[in-house]
C-alpha cells in the first residue's frame, strides 16, 4: 500500500467536516480508510468551526476549492442559508449533513435518513412498511428518522419529547410533505401507558439519553410487544441501558454505529461516485470505539 499521507499530490481532492467540536468525530478515520483502500487521491480533514465563523468558513471553503464536506453540530441547520441548493431530503429535514460541490455551487444533502434506514435493514432486518413507531426526541436526528420512516411507508408515528412544541414542529413535516402517515405527539409520561406502549412495532431513540449510561425514567421495555424492535442512535456506550434491557427481553436491538457508517457511505458515494469497500466504514468505527473504551 502506498504511503497515503505522504502521497498527497497537486491534484489531491480535499474533503472534510465542519463542526464544533469535531475532535471526537470518527468521520476522518472512516473516510480516509476508504480513500486509502480504493487508492483515491482524496483526503478528509476535520475543520473546527465556531458558530460565528460559519460564514467566513464557507467563503474559505469556496475559495480553497474544498471538494465537499460533512456538517455536524452546531451547523446542520444554519448551513441552509449558505448553500446554493438543497436536495429534496435536506429540504424536507431542514438540515444538511453533507455538502457536495458542483462547479462553483455548493449543494446541501442529508444522508442521515438513508443511513438510518440502511442500518434498520442491516442491523435489525426490519422492513418498517406499515409499522407503528415511537420516536423519542424531536431534534435533527428525529427529523432524519421521521423522513426515512415516512418514505418507507410506516402507518403511524408517535413523537415523545420533553418539549411538546418541538414535537409538534417535527410532526408538521408530515403535513408539509404529504406523507400518508398518522402522527401524534406525546409527553414522556407515555412510558407509563401500558396499553399504548404495547402497540409499537419499533422504538427509536434520537436523544442523547443513553450516553454515560443514562436512561429514560420509567421506560420499561417489558411493556413493548415481544416482536418489537429498539433502535438507539447512541453508540457510546455500545450498549445503552435501553439496549441492554431490550436484549434481556429478547427484543431486536441495535445502536447507532451502523447509521453513522451508512450515512458516511452515502456521503462518500455522493463525493466520489465510487462504492466504499463493503463493511469497511463500520469496521473502522467499531475498532476506534473498542480501542477508546
Ligand atoms: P440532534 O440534532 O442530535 O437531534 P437536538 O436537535 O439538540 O440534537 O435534539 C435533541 C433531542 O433530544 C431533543 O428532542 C431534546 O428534547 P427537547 O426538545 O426537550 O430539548 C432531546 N433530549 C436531550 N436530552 C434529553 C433528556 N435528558 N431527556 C429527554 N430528552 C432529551
Amino acid at each position: 500500500m502506498k504511503d497515503f499521507f505522504n502521497g498527497l499530490t497537486g491534484r489531491t481532492r480535499v474533503l472534510g467536516i465542519i463542526g464544533h467540536p469535531v475532535s471526537h468525530s470518527l468521520s476522518p478515520l472512516m473516510h480516509n480508510a476508504a480513500f486509502r483502500a480504493l487508492d483515491l487521491d482524496c483526503i478528509y480533514v476535520p475543520f473546527p468551526v465556531k458558530p460565528a465563523e460559519l460564514p467566513s468558513a464557507i467563503m474559505g471553503i469556496r475559495a480553497l476549492g474544498i471538494a465537499g464536506f460533512n456538517v455536524t453540530i452546531p451547523h446542520k441547520t444554519t448551513i441552509l442559508g449558505f448553500v446554493d441548493d438543497l436536495s429534496r431530503d435536506a429540504e424536507l429535514m431542514g438540515a444538511v449533513n453533507t455538502v457536495i460541490r458542483d462547479g462553483d455551487r455548493l449543494i446541501g444533502h442529508n444522508t442521515d435518513s438513508i443511513g438510518f434506514m440502511r442500518s434498520l435493514k442491516d442491523d435489525l432486518s426490519i422492513d418498517p412498511a406499515g409499522a407503528r413507531v415511537l420516536i423519542l426526541g424531536a431534534g435533527g436526528a428525529a427529523r432524519a428518522a421521521l423522513v426515512g420512516l415516512a418514505q418507507a411507508g410506516i402507518s403511524e408515528v408517535t413523537v415523545a419529547n420533553r418539549t411538546s412544541e418541538t414535537a409538534e414542529e417535527l410532526l408538521a413535516l408530515l403535513d408539509r410533505s404529504g406523507f400518508p402517515v398518522s402522527g401524534t405527539h406525546a409527553e414522556l409520561s407515555i412510558f407509563s401507558d401500558r396499553d399504548t406502549m404495547g402497540t409499537f412495532d419499533l422504538v427509536v431513540n434520537t436523544t442523547s439519553v443513553g450516553m454515560g449510561n443514562s436512561a429514560f425514567e420509567g421506560f420499561d421495555v417489558a411493556m413493548l410487544k415481544s416482536v418489537s424492535s429498539v433502535y438507539d442512535m447512541v453508540y457510546v456506550p455500545a450498549e445503552t441501558p435501553l439496549l441492554k434491557a431490550a436484549r434481556e427481553s429478547s427484543l431486536k436491538a441495535a445502536n447507532g454505529a451502523g447509521m453513522l457508517a451508512a450515512q458516511g457511505e452515502e456521503a462518500f458515494r455522493l463525493w466520489t461516485g465510487c462504492e466504499p469497500p463493503p463493511g469497511m466504514m463500520k469496521e473502522t468505527i467499531l475498532n476506534a470505539l473498542a480501542s477508546a473504551a
